[in-house]
Order: C-alpha cells, then sequence, then structure tokens
C-alpha cells in the first residue's frame, strides 16, 4: 500500500479553509522549507499527517538556469543506490512534485533580482503544481550569503523588495522568509516586514532568531505576536515549534499560520496531535497510531524516497524520521542503535517489515524480570 492509498485521512472532510498568504488551505500547520530535508517523498509523508502546506528545499535560481542548458534525463538507481543516470540539475529535481502533497511552495534564492525573476520563471514554467514562491532572505550559511543571498538580504532591503516586486508580476502569491534584524542591520524587523508588504509580499515568515544566532539560543516567540498586531493576517511564523502549546501559542498571538521545522522532523506526529489541539477533528489513527500503521508510514516513506532520490538516500531519511516514531514502545531504543549500523535500504527495509520482534523480545524481557 502505497502513502497515496491509505484509507483515513487525518482532518475530517468537513474541515474549512482558511486563507493564509492569498491561498486557501485546510490548515494553518505547515511544512517550513528544510535544506537536505523537504525533499518530494517527506512533503508527501507530511500531507498526509496534515500539514496545510509544504515548502520545498530552497532552490538556487542560478542552479535552476543553468540546468535550462542540461539534457532532461530520468534518474535510476543500482542496487545498493549508485546513480546510473541523472537528470537535469539538483535543483531541477528540487521542483518535482508527488501526487497527493498538500499545496507546495517553492522557496528560492539568489543574491540579486534579475536571477531570482529568471529563476522563478524557469521554476513556474516546469512546474505547474507550485501554488506560490518564496524567497528565502533567513538562511545563514556561508555558502549562500556568499552569493548576496538568504540573510545577506536583511543587509540589501532594496534589493530584497525589488525581488518581491518582480516576483509579484509572475502572478502567484510571494512568501518571503526572514530572521529576526539585530541593531546592526540598516532596518527593524517591522520595518523590513513593512517594505516587503508594501512591495506586494502576500505573507512574510518571520523566524525569531538572528542570522548570528544560526539555530542556536531561543527563537524570540514574544517579536511575533507584535508583528502581527502591526500586519494582522500578514506575519507567519517559525522558530521553537517542538510542542503544539507552542503552535497555538503563535496562533493565539494572531499570526496566520505557524511553520513546523525541526520539531515536526523529532517527532512526524507532532502534526496531528497539533491539529487535534487547535480543535480540529483528527481521525484517532493519527492522534494515537498503532506501531502497524507508523510501520507502513515509515516502509511506504523509505519506498517514496528510493523512488526519488536512491536507497542511499533512503536509508538516511528513514533513519532520521525513525528516531521520532514508535515512541514509548518497549524495545525500541534496540531497534534504533541496530538500525544505525546498516546500510542497505533493502535491509533496512526488512528490519521494519519485522520489527515487532524488537517489541515482543523487549516485553518478554520484561515479563522475567517481574
Ligand atoms: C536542516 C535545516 C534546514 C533548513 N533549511 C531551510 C531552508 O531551506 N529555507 C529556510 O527558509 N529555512 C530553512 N531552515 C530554517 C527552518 O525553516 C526554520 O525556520 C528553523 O528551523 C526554525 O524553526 P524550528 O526552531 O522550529 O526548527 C532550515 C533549518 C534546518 C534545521
Amino acid at each position: 500500500m502505497t502513502l497515496a492509498e491509505l484509507p483515513v485521512p487525518p482532518l475530517s472532510a468537513a474541515a474549512g479553509r482558511i486563507a493564509v498568504g492569498g491561498l486557501r488551505l485546510a490548515n494553518p500547520l505547515l511544512l517550513a522549507p528544510l535544506a537536505g530535508v523537504t525533499i518530494p517523498a517527506l512533503r508527501l509523508l507530511y500531507s498526509k499527517l496534515g500539514a496545510g502546506a509544504v515548502h520545498t528545499e530552497m532552490i538556487s535560481c542560478a542552479g535552476l538556469l543553468a540546468s535550462e542548458k542540461m539534457p532532461r534525463r530520468r534518474k535510476k538507481f543500482g542496487e545498493e543506490g549508485h546513480e546510473l543516470v541523472s537528470r537535469g540539475s539538483k535543483a531541477d529535481e528540487m521542483l518535482s512534485v508527488l501526487e497527493g502533497e498538500a499545496p507546495v511552495i517553492a522557496q528560492l534564492f539568489a543574491g540579486d533580482a534579475n536571477t531570482m525573476v529568471r529563476g522563478a520563471e524557469y521554476a513556474l514554467g516546469t512546474q505547474s503544481k507550485i501554488v506560490a514562491l518564496g524567497i528565502n532572505m533567513a538562511c545563514p550559511m556561508p555558502k549562500v550569503l556568499k552569493k548576496g543571498a538568504g540573510s545577506k538580504l536583511l543587509e540589501r532591503p532594496e534589493i530584497a523588495f525589488e525581488m518581491v516586486r518582480r516576483l509579484v508580476a509572475l502572478g502567484l502569491p510571494v512568501w518571503p522568509k526572514i530572521r529576526k534584524c539585530p541593531p546592526s542591520l540598516p532596518l527593524t524587523t517591522e520595518a523590513f516586514c513593512e517594505g516587503l508588504l508594501e512591495a506586494g509580499a502576500a505573507t512574510v515568515t518571520v523566524h525569531g532568531r538572528t542570522p548570528a544566532q544560526r539555530y542556536t539560543g531561543e527563537a524570540d516567540v514574544s517579536l511575533l505576536p507584535r508583528l502581527a498586531t502591526l500586519f494582522p493576517g500578514r506575519v507567519c511564523a517559525s522558530g521553537d515549534v517542538f510542542s503544539s502549546e507552542r503552535a497555538a501559542e503563535y496562533l493565539n498571538g494572531g499570526c496566520a499560520a505557524v511553520m513546523l521545522a525541526r520539531g515536526a522532523i523529532a517527532d512526524p506526529f507532532l502534526f496531528p496531535r497539533t491539529l487535534a489541539f487547535l480543535g480540529y477533528e483528527v481521525h484517532n489513527k493519527y492522534r494515537n497510531p498503532s506501531p502497524d500503521f507508523q510501520r507502513s508510514l515509515l516502509l511506504d516513506f523509505g519506498e517514496d524516497v528510493c523512488a526519488g532520490s536512491g536507497p542511499r538516500i533512503a536509508v538516511l531519511m528513514v533513519k532520521r524520521l525513525l528516531s521520532g516514531m514508535f515512541k514509548g514502545l518497549p524495545g525500541i531504543g534496540e531497534l534504533r542503535r541496530a538500525a544505525a549500523h546498516i546500510l542497505s535500504w533493502k535491509e533496512l527495509r526488512g528490519m521494519l517489515e519485522t520489527c515487532e520482534v524488537y517489541f515482543e523480545r523487549r516485553e518478554e524481557h520484561s515479563g522475567c524480570a517481574s
């Protein structure tokens, strides 16, 4: 059974749609853009877990423009994941969208407005399922900064605003994502948001850490309600969403939507649990997932990753999610430790298919001890 065939959706069909950043979404919990993580198979998994919309990884506009010149070929993998035939560029692959994904926001990055617009035109010409164009103005990583992109744009507000103005002309909602601006930057976070919104951004997502903080320390959660009050309905929140309570706090503070990032990778069921916490009718299968259900999700996810990115990436991604699955079951520690040594998808899949032996073995042990 593939994910697309799962019989029960997490949300009841009766749930109404809400307006966020020029889109009509099923709910305000969105999967954040995560480089190296939010590949199509993972976005599909979180769509099934209830994400109202999902983001691609940040995609290099320069990379897209380079791939325009490359021949398009389909990717195939050898038994243990060696790529046999390659198709286009990495940037190009990031644009693929799977059947069953929630609305997909393509997040782009570039250091100047011309490259941004040409990259966006290429993206829209290649992938008709994109519903909004994200702009990364938040990434603090040196390889992005040295191109003048990511959070470097916080130092160059005029370029950032021009990017928004010119992307708006392409006809889709534009979703810049920024970080908190420290006093050393030319504009405050408030003034930067105002500039982006005046330039036509449909919403601005703010991660309440400065670029220098990267992912350390705590996100400034008090910043978001202040911005939401200044720009009602136009601000989305990101930062330290590890619990349902934190997501609700952002929404109650007036944010239009909340992005789940590391919290959702550490605990995939944070999505359905938080939806239930917010009052959405969530099917019990997702609120209290059985080990069998969790296993089938992981296996389908692994197969989807394998088909799109190859078995080597499937092993990495499934192991990453495994740490948040089967929580509280006896024997899970042993299963994770055994999985850590596995390098082939075939072997890992086999282990998951029979993982109940770990849980049963543990139960027997605890029975002996008592
Ligand atoms: C591995 C990783 C990759 C990320 N990649 C992106 C990205 O491509 N684009 C972006 O705007 N933010 C990116 N982020 C930032 C997240 O979207 C999010 O804003 C940040 O993790 C704060 O949320 P959290 O504290 O709830 O994790 C990334 C974060 C991590 C940990």
